[in-house]
């Protein structure tokens, strides 16, 4: 097998600079084909960044990427990846409904197909009841419920989900948790960040981010075992106490 027939995503190098500071460095990141790949790191790490660039959002400033065997930002596979960006990406004045619609003609399905899966979504991320709310009067889970449904419409391969959980009450995480759970089982790669330390036990693998540069990468288990530590928020300040030791050894 071709390492891109068995990875969804590989990057080499892959930096961004924004004038003089570096925001993403030198990441070289695998992410399986049909694995929930979890970048974990605390706010302004680079996890958005690493995202939009993945999502031919941003170019990258050195280095290079692919994205279901294809380089990005040229790949034409808009229709084959979905992005949940974390500024929501739904709009307040109009309905689920009308949401939904709008981006199913985006991705260019058919009106009954449209029909179809929104029916499905509305199910999976239970809001059928909400169908014809106005957005803005739904509470902040639901809107990231629909936020969710519009970013699944055209069944992509690979999601980019950005803080999904992110001013989510716990027990609706665990319930997102469980629908990205099933969107695995049904065949899908999920690239996710998060900086809820205790969620991230429900990924696959884990890259910890720190200042742009991926610091540790493993499983969960093996995380909390390499380490000897309990949670993976203890983990991950290991990792970064022993990053910035080495910088600071690399600096004298
Ligand atoms: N457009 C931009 N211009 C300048 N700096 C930026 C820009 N976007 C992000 N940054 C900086 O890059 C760093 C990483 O940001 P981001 O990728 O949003 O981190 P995270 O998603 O992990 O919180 C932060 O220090 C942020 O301030
Ligand atoms: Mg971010």
């Amino acid at each position: 097998m071709t390492l891109e027939n068995e990875y969804a995503i590989l990057t080499n190098h892959l930096t961004k600079k924004f004038k003089d500071f570096i925001a993403v460095n030198d990441l070289d990141l695998k992410v399986k084909k049909g694995e929930i790949y979890g970048l974990l790191g605390p706010n302004g790490a680079g996890k958005t960044t690493i995202i939009k660039m993945l999502a031919s959002i941003r170019n990258p400033t050195k280095g290079k990427a692919s994205v279901l065997g294809e380089e990005i930002p040229d790949g034409n596979i808009a229709s084959k990846i979905g992005y949940m960006p974390q500024e929501t990406g739904i709009y307040l004045g109009l309905t689920v409904d009308q949401n939904m619609k709008f981006y199913g003609r985006i991705f260019n399905l058919k009106r009954e197909e449209i029909e179809k899966r929104e029916d499905e979504l509305l199910k999976f991320v239970d809001l059928e009841d909400w169908k014809y709310e106005m957005v803005e009067n739904l509470s902040g889970g639901m809107k990231h419920r629909v936020s969710l449904a519009c970013t699944l419409i055209h069944q992509p391969e690979l999601l980019f989900l950005d803080e999904p959980t992110v001013g989510v009450d716990p027990e609706l995480r665990e319930s997102f948790w469980k629908y990205f759970q099933q969107l695995k089982e049904n065949g899908a790669t999920i690239l996710i960040t998060t900086h809820y330390m205790d969620e991230a036990r429900h990924c696959d693998r884990i890259g910890f981010i720190q200042r742009g540069k991926l610091i540790a990468e493993d499983t969960p288990a093996n995380l909390l075992k390499n380490s000897g530590k309990d949670s993976l928020e203890d983990a991950f300040l290991l990792f970064s106490r022993k990053e910035d030791k080495d910088l600071k050894e690399v600096m004298a």
